[in-house]
């Protein structure tokens, strides 16, 4: 099935042994021996304590080269699922807090996406996140180094641990923002109380919200989320694995597609989360009875909810 994805960290799509490798190169200690003691720590039992190993393993890139590496590994994996469109999320922050350049990421991440659209047709946007357990003063200067890339970067967006750091914390920097023409996007009900997601929605004016699984704890931000058609990027895999919900069956995706929300499926973090974006759609086949017509309203949902442009949506559709 043709597809968009929406959810997807660059830094998590990066396999054990692409890991063990960069981390020879560039002398990176790590504290596993063997590719299959990585993969054996791939437990979590909450966000943070995937963000821990997360960052971690981000330590291992550090040319320009190892960011194109790392992102034409994703666009194969785009290819190899029939993702025709991308939108990939990248933290500069999680590289510029230990001294590498700003330049250094995108440029790399911006090389691999350009040859996959040359070679096989990929599109794609590239949203830039902030970490939110950083201040907002770190924000406010990751903003001033994307501007001299704006015209390659669509839009903003919000993650990392979401408990204890609500987006009211970074409203003055979304504004900006906002003012300099980004598309706003972020993480937001994935832990955290539907009160994030109406701050997301009231303060950050979001287009859309990463995960959002919780805004089913209060009616009227469904309601709200029905009437403004406000875009979910659910992301199943992530959800079970970071503990979220106890099984897939358990998992409210079907629910709200079936009460009009626009809910689309994603991969997050492939290589932390077992499993690519068709591993998402195969697994949500296997707990639920999905019909076609689910499926298809779910990869239809993933163009209408992209920031490609009216006319190259209608491409896609
Ligand atoms: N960074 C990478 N994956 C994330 C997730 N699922 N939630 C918040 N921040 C993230
Ligand atoms: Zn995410």
């Amino acid at each position: 099935m043709p597809k968009a994805e929406l959810h997807l960290h660059i830094d998590g799509a990066i396999s054990p042994q692409m890991m063990f490798d960069l981390a020879e190169k560039n002398s990176v200690i790590l504290p596993y021996k063997t590719v299959e003691e990585v993969e054996a720590a791939y437990e979590f039992s909450d966000l943070q304590s995937f963000l821990d190993l997360y960052y971690q393993g981000a330590s291992v890139l550090q040319t320009e080269q190892d960011f194109y590496d790392l992102t034409w590994d994703y666009c194969l994996h785009c290819q190899a699922d029939n993702i025709l469109h991308t939108e990939i999320s990248f933290d500069p922050q999680t590289h510029t807090e230990r001294g590498i350049a700003f330049d250094t990421v995108i440029s790399g991440t911006l090389r691999a996406l350009k040859d996959a659209e040359q070679k096989f047709g990929l599109s794609y946007k590239l949203m830039l996140n902030f970490l939110r357990h950083l201040s907002e003063e770190s924000a406010q200067q990751t903003l001033q180094s994307a501007l001299p890339w704006a015209e390659q970067i669509t839009s903003i967006g919000l993650d990392s641990s979401e408990l204890d750091h609500p987006p009211r914390k970074f409203e003055r920097v979304f504004a900006k923002a906002r003012a300099e023409g980004f598309k706003i996007v972020a993480h937001a009900g994935e832990e955290g109380p539907p009160d994030y997601i109406w701050q997301a929605i009231q303060l950050l004016k979001v287009d859309r919200i990463d995960h959002g699984v919780r805004a089913d704890e209060d009616p009227a931000l469904v309601e709200y989320l029905i009437q403004h058609q406000i875009p979910l990027t659910v992301c199943p895999l992530s959800n079970v694995r970071l503990c979220v919900y106890e099984n897939l069956q358990q998992h409210n995706i079907f629910k709200m597609l079936g009460q009009n929300i626009r809910v689309t499926v994603n991969s997050d973090d492939p290589t932390y989360f077992g499993g690519y974006l068709n591993d998402n759609f195969f697994a949500l086949a296997d707990a639920f009875p999905m019909t076609q017509l689910q499926a298809i309203q779910l990869a239809h949902n993933s163009f209408t909810a992209s920031f490609i442009s009216d006319q190259q949506k209608q491409f896609f559709l």
